[in-house]
């Protein structure tokens, strides 16, 4: 048996979709709760009261805020950390401009690894413990990621970007891209806690033929993901739709690729049809919701009511750098504020449900991370509601949602006092 270590404070997740069930199911919440954790993995969750006498000798650290399970980010970039805040252009324009520019430079590694380290250590601050991650074309920029997260004992889910119609300087081919993807899945896939994801970066960059061996990629790698952009930009879409005219629309690009599946995590999704949703529900693929990237763009809102009647899985990403924050908290309340542009209420506990368990299961890590249960990772964050001026006169003397709501509309990096990976603290922010 190994050393066990108890945490003491207000424990709060969202373990199911709280959509459409009672007020409160779906959600495990102690006002004064113990977590305790042996050799990374929570072995009790409860109320103090009940838990204490039980683990009377561990050692126990309390916790000073409402502890959460750590963010999971569902569609993030590393290669434009530094490109975020780029100026004056939608998406097409934005990639030319700002975006293809910044990756070209991951073809040094010493810059890859460089930039990893950073996008870690931003992760880590900002309470988020594991994404789902694009590199770049650069076979060295996913060695350069992986080896930092293993080092960092982070969930990390990456994979070399596939773009053979890519620009000058920045793409693949269809043979390079298979050697090196089964590559990396040999060098990586499963070590400690990386996993692998097929990733072309939309149907506009990869040829017919990039696209079948991605498929075929994906069918011979029963345990990695596929992870890409959809429907995202009108633009976009019209550009697919004039290349592909014998396709039914966007999704059925990818399906006819086969790359249409439960392991699927398609970025964005902002115009959808109703026979899209409808074919996303049966497909058991995901979608991460990256509403601040949205905005910033001018890409459009996440229409919520639409997926949810077809039952489509979502999550939560930030989509840095079309994203302006890295902030998972910020981002549960841009999230708000989309649905409520096309009148659809997103209730704080569902915002943090996609943020965390939603997240993981678009991941399939759904068994490991994301609801704090017994068995599960003890990967955590302690939030403070009194960060900031403001937000403690906010939260003063209110409920539970209420705190949280205003956490996700008010709150950022500053609210995130300590960031917990398997037991171990990751980032304190008073040290
Ligand atoms: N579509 C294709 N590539 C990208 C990208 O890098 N960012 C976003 N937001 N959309 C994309
Ligand atoms: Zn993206």
């Amino acid at each position: 048996m190994g050393k066990l270590h108890a945490f003491r404070g207000e424990m709060l997740s969202v373990d199911e979709d709280p959509l459409g069930l009672p007020e409160g199911a779906g959600l495990s919440y102690q006002a004064d709760g113990l977590l305790v954790v042996e050799d990374g993995v929570i072995v009790a969750r409860g109320d103090y009261a009940s838990l204490a006498t039980r683990f009377a000798d561990v050692r126990v650290t309390v916790l000073d805020g409402l502890v959460v399970p750590g963010f999971v980010d569902a569609h993030v970039h590393y290669p434009q950390m530094d490109r975020i805040a780029s100026h004056g252009e939608q998406l097409l324009d934005w990639l030319e401009r700002h975006i293809f520019p910044a990756e070209k430079a991951f073809s040094d590694p010493a810059h890859a690894s460089a930039m990893a380290q950073a996008f870690l250590g931003e992760l880590l601050r900002h309470g988020t413990t594991s994404a789902l991650v694009f590199p770049t074309v650069h076979e060295s920029s996913v060695d350069a990621l992986f080896e930092a997260a293993l080092a960092r004992n982070m969930r990390i889910a990456s994979g070399k970007v596939l773009m053979d119609l890519g620009p000058d300087g920045l793409k693949d081919s269809v043979e390079s891209a298979r050697a090196e993807t089964e590559a990396l899945i040999a060098r990586w896939a499963g070590r400690g806690r990386l996993s692998y994801a097929i990733t072309p970066r939309f149907a506009l960059t990869s040829s017919d033929a990039q696209l079948a061996l991605a498929g075929e990629l994906l069918a011979a790698h029963p345990d990695v993901l596929l992870h890409t952009h959809l429907a995202e930009n009108r633009h976009e879409c019209a550009a697919v739709a004039a290349r592909f005219p014998d396709a039914a629309d966007y999704l059925d690009v990818y399906d006819r690729f086969g790359l249409v599946a439960d392991r699927s995590v398609f970025a964005h999704g902002i115009h959808m049809s109703e026979r899209m949703c409808a074919r996303m529900g049966q497909s058991g693929a995901g979608i991460a919701v990256c509403p601040s990237s949205n905005l910033f763009l001018g890409s459009g809102f996440f229409n919520f009511g639409q997926a949810d009647r077809h039952g489509v899985k979502l999550g939560l990403g930030t989509d840095i750098g079309a994203g302006t924050s890295f902030s998972m908290l910020y981002t549960q309340g841009q999230a708000y504020q989309a649905a409520l542009a096309r009148e659809e209420r997103l209730d704080p506990f569902r915002a943090l449900y996609l943020a965390t368990a939603g997240s993981a299961r678009l991941l399939h890590i759904e068994d490991k991370v994301g609801a704090l249960g017994v068995g599960q990772e003890a990967d955590f964050v302690v939030l403070d509601s009194a960060a900031t001026p403001l937000l403690a006169r906010r939260c003063a003397g209110a409920g539970l949602a209420e705190r949280l709501f205003a956490m996700q509309i008010l709150g950022d990096d500053r609210v995130v006092s300590q960031t917990w990976i398997l037991g171990e603290c990751a980032w304190d922010r008073n040290v």
